[in-house]
């Protein structure tokens, strides 16, 4: 109906489309994620992480044998970009499972194991059956979703909520750097205080405090990621290279191109790269490399060279005033963002990404908030 549209417009406010505004409103959302959590100790610069939801099983968390990240799509794509830091600040292994492959395989899961259910909607039927058979197999069950009443959320035994806000485009932007934040005050949760960790828990805890300011800052290169799409409209393919932290970047960059521009895109381990990817390298094939500053970098960096002497068709994502060392090999364009605390780069890295494949979307002349064949959640299997 004419009501309706209107409404569906003025929800939009001055944005086009439901995915450019979400896009758009992550310092916004990403704030309110925070919200409440960070607790700042009186007289002591000590922050405690409150995650009300979780604060009667922490002991549980903390003494089982494994964490177990289960997630469809973006959603396990976030919880892949804080399994590192997860890892650091706890001590727990933690495997990654995609809950469609859990239930394909029946793969153990032990009374011992925390399994972390991460879902925007709450109701996608492969995490809920993941869940429900997690649950048969006695695993503490934790929930991170977006819709407060969700089934994940009423039937995992305690959980945290994204409170991104709703999310309308099929495309999810905003749930997830607001999913990866959630996991990081995770990790600094689960990890508790210790003398020896105490410097590594500020850095991240004053990251957090500067990241909406730093994704307001990275969502400047909007035009220029325009631009960028413009040079690609045409083309095929697109791969893109990350590692480390980054890894989730490279696959949730892919999966944006892919679901909304429907072109073809890749996410790839750059480790991997001589086992088999290298042979797709010319100079025509676009390759996106994630090289922002870690402690992986100087292996990003020799991965550049091992392109350019393959003439690959280089775009380099790098952390600021890196862009002449980052190239020096060959010819490539580079997109400059803010680098922020390693654990939480993934957050601004994806960023250019999510613009990248609205344009490209906008410019293909498809439908961004409703890509053909897909639903917003998949509720059958
Ligand atoms: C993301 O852009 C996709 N639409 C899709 O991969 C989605 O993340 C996946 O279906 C999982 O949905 P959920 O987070 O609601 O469980």
């Amino acid at each position: 109906s004419v009501l309706e549209m209107e409404v569906e417009q003025i929800n939009k406010g001055r944005y086009e489309h439901y995915m450019q505004k979400e896009i758009h409103e992550q310092p916004e959302s990403l704030t309110t994620t925070m919200r409440g959590r960070l607790i700042q100790g009186g007289s002591c610069k000590a922050t405690t992480v409150l995650l009300g939801g979780l604060k009667d099983h922490m002991k549980t968390i903390r003494r089982s044998r494994r964490i177990v990240f289960v997630g469809c799509g973006t959603s396990y794509n976030a919880a892949l970009a804080a399994r590192p830091i997860l890892e650091e600040l706890s001590g727990v292994p933690v495997t990654m499972e995609i809950a469609s492959d859990l239930l394909d395989r029946q793969g153990p899961i032990y009374r011992e194991d925390t399994a972390v259910f991460v879902s925007q909607s709450g109701e996608t039927a492969d995490t809920l059956l993941a869940l429900e058979y997690a649950l048969e197999n006695g695993a503490l069950c934790v929930g991170i979703t977006n819709t407060v009443g969700s089934a994940i959320a009423r039937k995992t035994h305690c959980g945290v909520h994204i409170n991104a806000g709703a999310e309308i485009g099929v495309a999810s932007t905003k749930a997830y750097t607001s999913q990866i934040v959630v996991m990081a005050m995770l990790a600094l949760a689960v990890g508790g205080d210790t003398i020896s960790n105490q410097a590594r828990r500020e850095a991240i805890v004053d990251g957090l405090y500067d990241l909406p300011s730093k994704v307001r800052e990275v969502l400047k290169l909007d035009n220029e990621m325009k631009d960028l799409a413009k040079q690609l409209i045409a083309e095929q393919s697109l791969l893109v290279f990350g590692r480390g932290y980054n890894y989730a970047t490279a696959l949730e960059g892919a999966l944006k191109v892919k679901e909304v521009s429907l072109m073809h895109s890749e996410g790839m381990l750059a480790g991997e790269m001589k086992h088999g990817p290298l042979a797709l390298v010319d100079e025509n094939l676009p390759i996106i490399v994630i090289a922002t500053h870690d402690a992986c970098f100087s292996k990003q960096q020799s991965v550049i060279q091992q392109l350019h002497a393959r003439r690959g068709r280089l775009i380099v994502v790098c952390s600021k005033g890196d862009a002449a060392s980052v190239c020096s090999g060959g010819s490539c364009r580079v997109i400059e963002v803010p680098q922020v605390e390693d654990c939480l780069q993934p957050v601004v890295n994806i960023v250019p990404l999510q613009l990248l494949a609205y344009h490209l979307t906008v410019l293909r002349g498809h439908n961004v908030d409703q890509p053909r064949n897909l639903a917003k959640s998949v509720t059958t299997q």
